[in-house]
């Protein structure tokens, strides 16, 4: 019939469909976004996302690459195929959603402060710190990044490659605050006790989710029902006790 060519003609050209013919599946993440994704000792990326990832090829039968890739090209590198998917602890927003479809939700977190010791006290919320006598440090093009424009527009707003290098700001004493997931800031609090201060409440709400290419339904439909498939049977509690246990 008229209908099942098309439909075939969908499937041909599924992003799935490519998976399962290649062997792999081709996993975009940037490595530093603690607990999700992070390099162990020997450089290998690891993390949540990982182990949802490798959870994810092994229901596929396929294999898993995970490509490490520059955050601000990780959208760009989806759209020109060099994945198939981003599992890179990337919330879900209007403006992304315009360039990529995103699935259901994985995880929901928020943005969080890590404060210089110094301001203990003085500073006890994202509002204190709309201030131009402060300076915020955060990465570029995340949503800390919008958060920082948007909510703290006063402050001064000093741009990273990378979380490491502007958490590290608020501790060399080059800013007063670093503006981040509440994940990262959390291990990163406890990790560097006496460094930095951190007011842990939530002020957006930034659900996560996995990015692929636009006009894929059968791709998208083996995503959600794998996510509530883990998030059943048991598996996502295990991973996520194993990198969120504290
Ligand atoms: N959730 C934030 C965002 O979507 C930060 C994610 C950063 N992820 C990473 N792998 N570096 O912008």
């Amino acid at each position: 019939t008229l209908a099942s060519a098309s439909d075939n003609d969908l499937w041909e050209k599924s992003t799935l469909n490519q998976v399962l013919n290649r062997g792999e599946l081709r996993v975009c993440a940037e490595a530093g976004y603690m607990p999700f994704d992070m390099r162990d000792k020997k450089g290998n990326i690891v993390g949540f996302d990982v182990d949802i990832g490798k959870a994810m090829a092994k229901a596929m039968g396929v294999k898993l690459d995970i490509r490490n890739t520059a955050w601000d090209g990780i959208i760009p590198a989806l759209l020109t195929d060099k994945c198939d998917i981003i599992i890179s602890g990337m919330t879900i927003t209007p403006e992304r959603n315009l360039k990529v479809n995103f699935t259901d939700p994985y995880i929901v977190v928020g943005q969080t402060i890590l404060l210089s010791p110094k301001l203990k006290g003085k500073v006890t919320n994202y509002r204190d710190l709309n201030d131009a006598k402060y300076t915020i440090a955060t990465k570029l093009g995340a949503t800390s990044d919008y958060a920082v424009k948007r909510y703290m527009s006063q402050a001064k707003l000093n741009l990273f490659e990378t979380e490491s290098e502007g958490v590290l700001e608020v501790v060399n004493g080059n800013a007063d605050a670093f503006v981040y997931d509440l994940p990262y800031n959390a291990i990163y609090s406890a990790q560097n006790e006496g460094k930095v201060l951190h007011l842990d409440d939530s002020f957006t709400y930034e659900p996560l989710g996995f990015a692929i290419r636009k006009g894929d339904p059968d791709f998208m439909n083996f995503l959600n029902n794998y996510l509530a498939q883990i998030k059943g049977d048991g598996t996502y509690d295990k991973i996520y006790r194993k990198w969120f246990a504290s």
